[in-house]
């Protein structure tokens, strides 16, 4: 047994870890006794910086509810999500990359044909989606199932404005046909800001960052047999692709949005990782 020292802090700590605590919980407790104190140890806070440290925690927490979870954002505005993503879903070359899911998906979007419109308000010129989903090998999957949704031509998802937008707004299912094709007609997305009303807002402030997005089409494609695909497109030539608030980009999602009659078109082909 040892009392608590400065020195000592880590091990007076890891002592108490019991021996036949649960493997995996052992190690990250392990990691983050070891890390916390490290961080300590190299920013030596004030009592009152420590003390807004824990504000800071504790608002995070009490800004979350069943439609807000400002952890996740903490999460998303830090990398830490895209990291985490990373570990999850390393690809071979070739095979779509993922990105991060974001909190303004939601279950059971509607079931639609190939062809039929996401925009249920009416605003913004129309954009056609086209692709194809096929494998490694470039063989079409048939009977995938993307799933898309994106803010509509104000900038916002339909759940941030119940009773403005209609429900399931800028939101389809869809399903590849026998060569793998898929095709939905929506608008042309635009940058929009992740929520900053709340302590995330204020550390990007307090950091000298934005909360900007750069313009972008969440999709979500599963297939029998394949790795689940989460990712987005992004717009080419979106001020905010170098900057996204929340690392989202990768170079291989970014897709030429070009002017099409009165409106606009985009291609996007996917490629999915056989499940071993
Ligand atoms: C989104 O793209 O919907 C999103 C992702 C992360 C944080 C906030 C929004
Ligand atoms: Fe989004």
């Amino acid at each position: 047994m040892s009392y608590f020292t400065e020195d000592g802090s880590e091990a007076a700590v890891l002592s108490r870890l019991a021996d036949d605590v649960e493997p995996r919980f052992r190690e990250m407790m392990q990691a983050a006794v070891k890390h916390l104190h490290g961080f300590i140890k190299e920013v030596e806070p004030t009592v009152e910086e420590w003390g807004q440290a824990i504000q800071f925690l504790t608002a995070t927490g009490q800004m979350c509810d069943d439609k807000r979870q400002e952890w996740v954002l903490a999460s998303d505005t830090l990398g830490v999500s895209m990291l985490v993503d990373a570990i999850n879903h390393r690809r071979p070359d070739g095979a779509t990359e993922n990105t991060v899911l974001g909190p303004f998906h939601v279950a059971k979007a509607p079931v639609r044909e190939n062809g039929d419109t996401i925009c249920l308000d009416g605003k913004g010129a129309p954009c056609a989606v086209t692709g194809r989903v096929t494998d490694e090998n470039g063989n079409p999957i048939a009977g995938a199932k993307i799933d898309v949704w994106q803010t509509n031509d104000d900038g916002f998802y339909d759940v941030q404005q119940p009773g403005v937008q209609p429900d399931m707004n800028m939101r389809g299912l869809f399903t590849s046909d026998a060569d793998g094709r898929y095709d939905f007609i929506t608008v042309k997305p635009l940058p929009y800001s992740i929520p900053t009303d709340g302590p995330v807002g204020r550390m990007l402030d307090a950091m000298g960052r934005h909360a900007m997005r750069p313009a972008h089409i969440h999709y979500i494609v599963d297939a029998p047999g394949y790795e689940q695909l989460v990712t987005h497109i992004f717009v080419k030539g979106d001020p905010y692709l170098e900057s996204d608030a929340v690392f989202g980009v990768k170079e291989s999602l970014i897709v030429e949005f070009e002017p099409d009659g009165d409106g606009w078109k985009a291609d996007f082909d996917v490629t999915l990782k056989k499940l071993s």
